[in-house]
């Protein structure tokens, strides 16, 4: 098996946001997962769980994405500032029913962000919201001076405006948020975007609601009308090995087969992108505006015994590959990919953490974004891998999807999944024209269906990788069956 690495041939630069994360007013991801309030007995800072900040800190989590999802559209932001006792109590319709509290709100999402140490990307409310409202939003949060919003954000405590570039005009408007036409929603984001103002020094990316999966229609007639308003596009496309929503199949337990099946069916991903940005090349052929895959990852049955509308679900080592590999084909997409955030950080879906009580797990979900995160800003080198194909008589996929990058101090970053269940495979990686000096790796690895627990938090976790074998401008590694491994190469001076 050979890997081919160019050093010389740098592309595009993977913008950090890649490794973005989505966190919605779903479930157990805000409250629990993410925010306790101050009175908890699990430590927190302003609320907000120390365990799990660490955790994210340690990732270099770049970018998240709030309130929501199909929340975002429901959702009124005057609901969510001031004192705690008078914030409104509402029902949470899209997510369980279960009434939310408003505890959590804009103050509390930018000390989160704050404290983690990444950007916000705010989603505003077009399907049930106002011009007024989203404008107003905007206003609160970032202008600095003498109005009625910096007013109100000063009474509630924040004298200084915050800083807010990533800015949502809608959520799946062809959907949950409004079951829009494409035709009648691009008009609608030409409105509402126009009055998402810059304030002093504060520039709003605007992003406007792309597509869901297959949906080339949506980003051809939203491009044509209002692809010069918007610096971004969002694209939806979530991993679902079932048939349809009702039998998406078991988190846990899955036979090679479903294995095989949901990996080809991640492998969609790279059609998808493609397809979107040959759409956008047509109307943006300069690449101005980013397509931001702000909602992606895997979508199985909800573990049994828990709230349907929860969306809670174990995590494995095969959603290991599938974060790998979709987190591979954004990379060499960086030319007109600029955010990805898969869904959702904690307690839902394809969550990198789980929580019960005062614990927390790390998936193996967790542990590909802690080593893919050395490609945070580096550039994309060319490289060409020559598989084999794998899997069933029905479901074949490549043995191996990567990625390498360089970053500023010359090393090269190489990512593989090796998706094959039965075997370990030798891979030879020949880096053209540059000698190696030293390489350092990791990888994770297991049967398909391992996964990490209360009981038993580290049964996937990351290893160091030996016997790495160099000669030359040659490296060879062993890669086990089902794993995603990451190698740092210095080459020579
Ligand atoms: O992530 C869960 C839901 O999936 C989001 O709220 C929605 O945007 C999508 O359909």
């Amino acid at each position: 098996m050979k890997l081919v690495v160019n050093p010389g041939k740098k592309l595009a630069k993977i913008n950090k946001n890649i490794y973005g994360h989505f966190s919605e007013h779903l479930g157990r991801c805000i409250y629990e997962g993410l925010y306790v309030g101050e009175d908890s007995d699990i430590e927190n800072i302003d609320g907000i769980r120390v365990d799990v900040l660490n955790a994210l800190r340690q990732i270099k989590l770049p970018v998240l994405r709030w309130p929501g999802g199909c929340f975002a559209d429901e959702y009124h932001w005057k609901d969510g500032i001031g004192p705690k006792e008078n914030r409104k109590k509402m029902i949470n319709t899209h997510w369980g029913g279960v009434v939310e509290d408003n505890s959590f709100g804009t103050h509390e999402f930018m000390r989160l962000c704050e404290l983690i140490g990444c950007e916000p990307y705010i989603n505003g409310n077009v399907g049930s919201g106002t011009v007024q409202e989203m404008s107003e939003w905007v206003e609160y949060m970032t202008f600095n001076g003498l109005s009625p919003m910096a007013k109100l954000r000063e009474e509630n405590g924040q004298k200084d405006p915050w800083t807010v570039k990533y800015f949502g005009v809608g959520n799946e408007n062809w959907g949950c948020g409004g079951n829009m036409r494409p035709e009648y929603y691009a008009d609608l984001y030409r409105r509402f975007s126009t009055y998402v103002r810059n304030y002093g020094d504060n520039k709003v990316y605007k992003i406007a609601c792309g597509s869901n999966n297959f949906d080339y229609n949506w980003t051809d007639v939203v491009m044509k009308i209002a692809g010069p308003f918007m610096d971004g596009l969002s694209l939806h496309y979530y991993t679902v090995p079932g048939d349809d929503w009702e039998n998406k199949g078991s988190a846990t337990e899955f036979s090679d087969e479903d294995y095989y099946l949901t990996l080809k069916k991640t492998l969609l991903m790279e059609e998808i992108v493609s397809k979107h940005s040959a759409i956008m090349d047509k109307y943006d052929p300069e690449k101005r505006v980013g397509l931001l895959v702000d909602e992606w990852g895997t979508w199985f049955d909800v573990e049994e015994g828990t709230n349907p509308g929860f969306l809670y679900q174990q995590n494995t080592m095969r959603d290991a590959l599938v974060a790998g590999i979709n987190l591979n084909i954004f990379n060499k997409h960086a030319d007109r990919v600029q955010m990805a955030n898969i869904a959702q950080l904690v307690n839902v879906l394809q969550a990198i953490i789980l929580t019960e009580g005062d614990k927390i797990i790390l998936t193996p979900t967790y542990h590909v974004f802690d080593m893919y995160a050395k490609h945070q800003e580096n550039t994309l080198l060319e490289s060409k891998v020559f598989n084999d194909m794998v899997g069933t008589k029905d479901n074949q996929i490549p043995n191996v999807v990567e990625s390498a990058s360089v970053n500023e101090d010359g090393q090269v970053i190489i990512t593989l999944c090796h998706t094959d269940l039965s075997e370990d495979v030798i891979m030879d990686i020949e880096l053209l024209d540059s000698q190696v000096e030293s390489v350092t790796g990791e990888y994770v690895s297991g049967a398909s269906s391992d996964h990490n627990t209360f009981e038993n938090p580290d049964c996937v976790v990351k290893h160091e990788m030996k016997d790495i074998k160099i000669e030359d401008n040659h490296l060879q590694v062993t890669m086990a069956p089902c794993s995603v491994i990451q190698l740092t190469v210095t080459p020579k001076a």
